[in-house]
């Protein structure tokens, strides 16, 4: 009971991960089911202690008195309406419990956008298969519309939960589990991993950025276009050094993708968009020219296992180009 009034009241708190703040149809619902049940805790645990307390002052043994408390065996109403109550609150939480979980999975009207979200040491993967589309650690969806969500893994189980907009459900490596989400107004919501995955799991977070229909249709076909090549010399110079062109430096495109151009692996996140991602490392610092060239230099010292090699072998022109090139790609 005191941890369900300790999350209840740390909840009301309205901050990023707040899960007592819904803003969609699933986490509002999922909201709904805890009340419940968080009422019949308090009401049940405020009856029990009451008694208990009542019974310790009552009985309490008083200076001088031996007299022995009444001892008896057995008492059949007493037993039954101890038994029965709780099967009872049991059926009245299981219903909602139930229709809940079917529902968290059958989105309440067809889904207009499909996603394939896919959990790595430690990041996450966002494909659009029917858009031809994919982002890392930052989800763009469109409020108002349903998200079908096809979550999975591609080592260890991890678990997807965007405490705003609906959660947890495991991502489970070779497995697809279904859920939806709809955000009712633009605005940048947190997620997290939520599930023990290794070193960094602690860091394991992404966002979903809902923003309105028009901008979502606007960003995909931004997106469709795949990633501007870029004028400046600078970001060029930094492009032939991303795509290995320059030998003995630095191979980035050996991890990475940037879509349209020779870059396509996807052992780390994609980088087709990282220009106008709001952070670095799995939503761990704000993305900012420093604060990259930090990262490219030295990754494990933001994120702690984080997979990516440290670059000290680069000088601070090569940092400077690589920055300028990732920083255009918007
Ligand atoms: Cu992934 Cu914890």
């Amino acid at each position: 009971m005191v941890i369900g009034m300790a999350t209840a009241l740390a909840g009301c708190w309205r901050l990023p991960q707040s899960w007592s703040d819904p803003r969609g149809p699933v986490a509002r619902e999922q909201l709904d089911l805890f009340n419940l049940s968080l009422y019949f805790a308090l009401a049940l645990g405020g009856l029990v202690s009451g008694v208990l307390l009542y019974i310790l002052l009552k009985f309490r043994h008083r200076e001088g008195e031996k007299r022995e408390a009444l001892q008896i065996h057995g008492n059949a109403r007493l037993e039954m309406a101890w038994t029965l109550l709780p099967i009872l609150i049991l059926v009245i939480v299981s219903i909602p419990t139930v229709r809940l979980a079917f529902r968290a999975h059958t989105p309440d009207r067809p889904a207009e956008v499909k996603v394939r979200a896919i959990g790595a040491q430690w990041f996450f993967n966002f494909e659009y298969p029917e858009l031809g589309i994919t982002t890392s650690n930052e989800l763009v969806i469109p409020t108002g519309k349903n998200v079908d969500l096809r979550v999975t893994s591609r080592d260890v189980i991890h678990s997807f939960w965007i405490p705003k907009l609906a959660g947890k459900f495991d991502m489970i490596p070779a497995r697809e589990n279904i859920m939806w989400v709809r955000a009712d107004e633009p605005g940048m919501y947190f997620g997290h991993c939520a599930e023990f995955c290794g070193t960094a799991h602690a860091q394991m977070r992404f966002r979903v950025k809902a923003v309105t229909p028009e901008e979502f249709a606007a960003w995909v076909a931004a997106r469709k276009k795949g990633a501007k090549v870029p004028t400046d010399p600078t970001a060029l110079a930094g492009k032939a050094l991303f795509e290995g062109a320059v030998k003995g430096r630095v191979t980035c495109f050996a991890c990475h993708a940037v879509e349209g151009t020779v870059a396509k692996a996807n052992i780390g996140p994609n980088l087709t968009n990282i220009g106008e991602r709001s952070t670095l490392g799995a939503g761990l610092i704000p993305n900012t020219d420093e604060h990259l060239r930090q990262w490219i230099r030295d990754p494990q010292a933001i994120k702690p296992g984080a997979r990516m090699p440290a670059h000290q072998h680069l000088t601070e022109e090569e940092l400077t180009q690589i920055v300028t090139y990732l920083r255009s790609l918007k």
